[in-house]
């Protein structure tokens, strides 16, 4: 294999442009051609790509967002967009493919090469952790430390006020972000889509904490919680069931999604960018790289979108008993 593209897709995450500098440089010290795909599917449907070079990346490991920009297709859903994608590819001779993005990114490759048998490898780029076959994504890491230490804020100003406050962390249909920086800021309830919630139980939960004397309640709610009218219809309820509760809903919203990428994500987008190259090279295909306890593993794409990464038990079950 001699050329190669990669392209950045879906929602960005930090550690993405770490990803791009080590397939690009794993690339190039293998004497391989690397084209720059910009703005995803639908930038490789336009013919949106560039040659690059080992200087295109330098400096950007440590910058949020994607230099190769990012998008979702639509026309990359139809067979006529996969058809002019497959055809770019075709006149420049790119004979294989690196794919960072989630799993919008990865259902469309598999849709893309039921048909076009061009090599791929796919990097799990998304702040949402909602991919089997990897126990981390890229920017999980540090979209979870920037809801941590937002909340921590919040927290502070919640304490000074004697509040409660309702905190929308990101996460479509996965509550990894709200489990994780909920349980680090020692929220006092946590509501997941992956655990159906009662609003009765949690407005018991919060009389409990009344008759206790909590002053300072912090309930972390992940955007894809299932409640009817999610945050904004639990503020509502908590309004009218405790009136005398001074209440705040505060959304994080895309925050999450930008800044610097931690540590933990610049090496593990420099490990799977690395290995996706790798990979590539001895003839893997339609797989995901990602690590499981601390090794990369190759994952098919099917089982990567259909599995979610394991919400541990005792996570779940520790939530309560640290609340207290
Ligand atoms: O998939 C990442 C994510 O940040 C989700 O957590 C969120 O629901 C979605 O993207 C937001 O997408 P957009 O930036 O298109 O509003």
């Amino acid at each position: 294999m001699k050329k190669l593209a990669v392209l950045s897709s879906g929602g960005d995450a930090p550690g993405m442009n770490a990803a791009i500098r080590a397939v690009v440089r794993t690339a190039i010290y293998n004497r391989m051609e690397i084209w720059g795909i910009r703005r995803g599917y639908q930038g490789l449907i336009e013919g949106d790509l560039f040659q690059m070079q080992a200087q295109d990346v330098s400096n950007i490991i440590a910058r949020g967002g994607t230099i190769l920009k990012t998008a979702r297709s639509k026309e990359f859903q139809t067979e006529e967009g996969r058809a002019k994608a497959y055809q770019q590819l075709k006149d420049r001779g790119i004979e294989g493919l690196v794919l960072i993005g989630g799993d919008g990114t990865f259902r469309g490759a598999v849709e893309f090469f039921k048909q076009y048998h061009i090599p791929a490898i796919g990097l799990p780029g998304t702040i949402d952790k909602d991919l089997g076959g990897t126990d981390f994504t890229i920017g999980f890491d540090t979209a979870v430390n920037t809801a941590v230490d937002a909340i921590d804020k919040i927290r502070d100003t919640a304490d000074a006020h004697d509040r409660l406050f309702i905190v929308e962390v990101m996460g479509r249909d996965a509550g990894y972000i709200a489990l994780h920086s909920g349980i680090a800021c020692g929220a006092e309830d946590i509501l997941l889509p992956e655990v159906t919630t009662d609003v009765d139980s949690v407005l018991r939960r919060i009389a409990d904490d009344e008759r206790r004397k909590k002053t300072v309640h912090v309930l972390v709610v992940s955007e894809g919680d299932d409640m009817e009218g999610g945050a904004q219809g639990l503020l509502k309820r908590i309004k009218t069931d405790f009136p005398k509760l001074d209440t705040r809903l505060s959304v994080l919203g895309h925050i999450q999604r930008g800044g610097s990428p931690t540590c933990a994500d610049r090496v593990l987008a420099s490990r799977l960018g690395f290995a996706a190259v790798q990979g590539l090279r001895e003839g893997k295909t339609q797989v995901m790289a990602g690590l499981v306890n601390g090794e990369i593993v190759f994952t098919p794409f099917e089982q990567a979108v259909k599995q979610h990464a394991h919400m541990s038990r005792d996570m779940l079950q520790m939530i309560r008993v640290l609340a207290v």
